[in-house]
Parts: C-alpha cells; structure tokens; sequence
C-alpha cells in the first residue's frame, strides 16, 4: 500500500469511500468521501482520529505497515461522531495504547457510547500541550464545531522538520471528496469549492457565528500552519489554498448572500408547481435571478445548498389532509434545523377545500427567523387567467421589496 506522507514521521491512514451517497443518513455525497485518519511516528508512536466502522481493516493494514510490531503509544479522539470513531473499540483492543486523549466533553460521549472498562483516558484542557518526542501537539477545544466533543489538534515539529506544523481540524474544513490523491494541489478549484459549500450548509451553518470566533483563534493563537488536515476530503498545504479555505469559511459564515431566490415547492397536481412558474418568470422580469426545485425530486440537502447562494427563499404547497405536502414538511424540518440567517421569504400554494398550508409554511418561516415578505398567497383549484394574474402581482410584489431592500 502506498504510503501518504504529510510530513517527516506524519502519515495519512485513513480511508476512501468512492460510493458514499448519503453522508450520515441526512447529507449527500455525490462524490464519496474519505475518512482521514493520521499516524505520528515519534518517539510515542500515535493514531490522530479513527474511521468508520466498515474501514477497520483498512486502518489496520495502514497502522500495521508502519507500526512494524511497535507498541501504538496514544490515540487522540478529537469527535467521537460515529465515522471517526466507529472502529474505536476494536483498534483499543487490538493495540491497546497506553493513553486515549480527548477533550472534557469528549468525556461524556466517549463514555456515552461505548464500553470504556480497562482504557486510560486522559481528558486534555483547551490549550494543553503533550509531547511525542521530536514533536508535540497542542490541543484546541472547538465545542459545537460541530459536536460539543469537537476539538482540534496542532503539531509542531523539530527545528528542521519541513512542514512539521499542521492543523488537524476534524470536520472543519471537510469536503465529501473521494479521490486517489490527498493533498487538493491539482483538484479542480470550482469542484472543491461546491463540495466545501455543500458540507458547510448542511452540517456547519448552525454554528457560522462559532465558526468566526475559532477562525480568529486559529489565526490569532495559533498563526499560521503549513497544513491543514481536516478528516473528510482533501489536505490544504500551500498558503494560498489554506487562504482559500479560510476565505471560503469567512463567506459562508458570514451569510451574507446575493439578491437571488430559492422556489422550492411540492405539488400534488401541478397547479402549485406553475404558481412557481410564474413567480419565478416575474422575479426574473425584475432582475432577480431564482431556481425552481421541487422538493419530491431533489434531496433537502441540495436545496439547503442552493440556498446559500441566496438571499430569498419561497415556499409553495399543495394542501393535503389540511397539512403541507410531506416532502415540503422534510425540507421545513431540515431548514428549521440549519437556521439559516439574513434572509426574506414568503409562502404560497393551490388547494383544493381549506388551504392551510401556504399559512403553515409561513409560521415556519417566521419560526426560522426568516423576514417575511408578503402575506401567503393561496389559489384554489387550477391556475387560470384570472389566477395567474394573482401570481404576476403576489411576485412583483415581492420583487419591488426585495429591490427596495438591496
Ligand atoms: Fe461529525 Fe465527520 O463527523
């Protein structure tokens, strides 16, 4: 197995999952995944993060070629999230290491999820620093990036050592990423810049304003690194793609977003679906770029993706059994949960007898905090002239607002 070094004595031992689809059951993955692992080869030999459970003997035969029969001294545990830690019981009892470093909180969930009898776990302070020998590592806690157990690691090398000084970041910075290489030298800029997006808006967005305060701290208390290895995707080891990163981190946290709309609507007989139609061709008329989506046909985490671009977001339903249409209640429930912030809305949709769901997504938006536009806009049965010319005025409404705002 080819050996992927980081840096004299650091090593890559994770695993490459080409055909991960659903990340973490609630996620998408088009284009797999990894999860990164790393070796320390000092003086204590010692295993940064572990993998999913399906990858043991992958981590295995990776540890296994470099240990060469020596003792594994320590593991650090930075999250215990079932895909770094999923193979945590067998690895404690196949090598058993003198120490298992984590973080305070870590404490509770290490503890929470597995049989810890007979392991020494030393829970580290934020800023404590232990040696490896030649090397040492500092740990950071980044509580709620994205567990309250989530910390981070810094390794600082021997004089002499070329970039000996790497930041394991954990989540941060992961990219759904499968590919032969490791390092982000030669992948595609663009493609690499989707997939940090579309991990950031569907798993990090919730804590944006934590993530500001540790980019501080990592620039103000640690400085700058040669590396960073988060543990999903690709490795960042130049200054300009570390820039990169960080910049694309500060954008995406800062969540401010240009004028243009997500319409994501689900409708049972196509008359909401051209109410979106129409809102979309009038936002359009007014200069305000939109995509369509229809949630039956697009998973929510594409859609909670789309909306990072965007500034505007508008929800149509059908209504059935007095209720939104269940794929537009799965995307409320992921919205609500992400919550995202700066942005405007509104609600519509066609009905056959009550209409209450316009009404309902409405609530939901003002539940997220969305500021909301208009008044829900409800059409019975089909959309007629009559009807569509509703449609034309409820948009350019909104359109006028909107304009009116930015
Ligand atoms: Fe929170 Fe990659 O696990």
């Amino acid at each position: 197995m080819k050996k992927t070094m980081l840096a004299k004595d650091v090593y890559w031992v994770g695993a490459i999952d080409f055909n991960l689809r659903s990340f973490h059951h609630y996620s998408t993955s088009p284009k797999g995944s990894t999860y990164n692992a790393y070796f320390v080869d000092d003086e204590k030999k010692c295993l940064i993060d572990t993998v999913s459970h399906e990858y043991y003997e992958t981590l295995v035969a990776h540890l296994d070629e470099h240990l060469e029969n020596q003792k594994l001294d320590y593991i650090i545990c930075q999250h215990f999230e079932r895909d770094h830690s999923g193979t945590l019981p067998q690895i404690m009892e196949r090598y058993k290491p003198d120490v298992l470093y984590c973080s305070k909180l870590g404490l509770l969930s290490l503890k929470g999820q597995f049989d810890t009898e007979g392991w020494n776990i030393q829970a580290v302070a934020d800023g404590e620093t232990i040696s490896l020998g030649k090397k040492k590592v500092t740990f950071y806690e980044t509580r709620m990036l994205h567990w309250p157990d989530s910390m981070i690691t810094h390794l600082q090398g021997s004089e002499g050592c070329d970039h000996c000084n790497i930041l394991f970041t954990n989540d941060i910075f992961g990219q759904n990423i499968a590919c032969a290489e490791r390092f982000i030298d030669n992948y595609d800029r663009g493609v690499l810049y989707s997939e940090l997006k579309r991990y950031y808006a569907n798993i990090i967005l919730p804590y944006s304003a934590i993530v500001l305060k540790a980019l501080e701290k990592v620039v103000t208390t640690i400085g700058e690194v040669d590396m960073l290895a988060p543990d999903h995707g690709l490795i960042f080891r130049t200054k300009e793609d570390i820039d990169f990163v960080y910049k694309a981190y500060t954008e995406f946290a800062t969540q401010s977003f240009k004028k243009s709309a997500v319409i994501a609507y689900d409708s049972m007989w196509y008359a909401t679906e051209r109410m979106a139609q129409i809102i979309g061709e009038v936002l359009y008329e007014e200069d305000i770029p939109y995509v369509l989506v229809d949630v039956q046909k697009n998973h929510v985490a594409e859609i909670m993706t789309y909306l990072m671009d965007a500034s505007i977001i508008l929800l149509g339903s059908s209504t059935r059994n007095n209720l939104p249409m269940t794929s537009m209640a799965a995307l409320v429930n992921h919205l609500m949960g992400l919550a995202p912030k700066n942005r405007y809305g509104a609600a519509f949709g066609s009905y056959g007898w009550s209409g209450e769901a316009p009404k309902l997504l409405t609530e939901s938006l003002e539940k997220m905090k969305v500021e909301i536009l208009s008044e829900p806009l409800r059409i019975q049965y089909g959309v007629n002239k009559e009807q569509e010319a509703e449609c034309r005025k409820f948009a350019k409404e909104l359109a006028d607002k909107i304009n009116a705002i930015s």
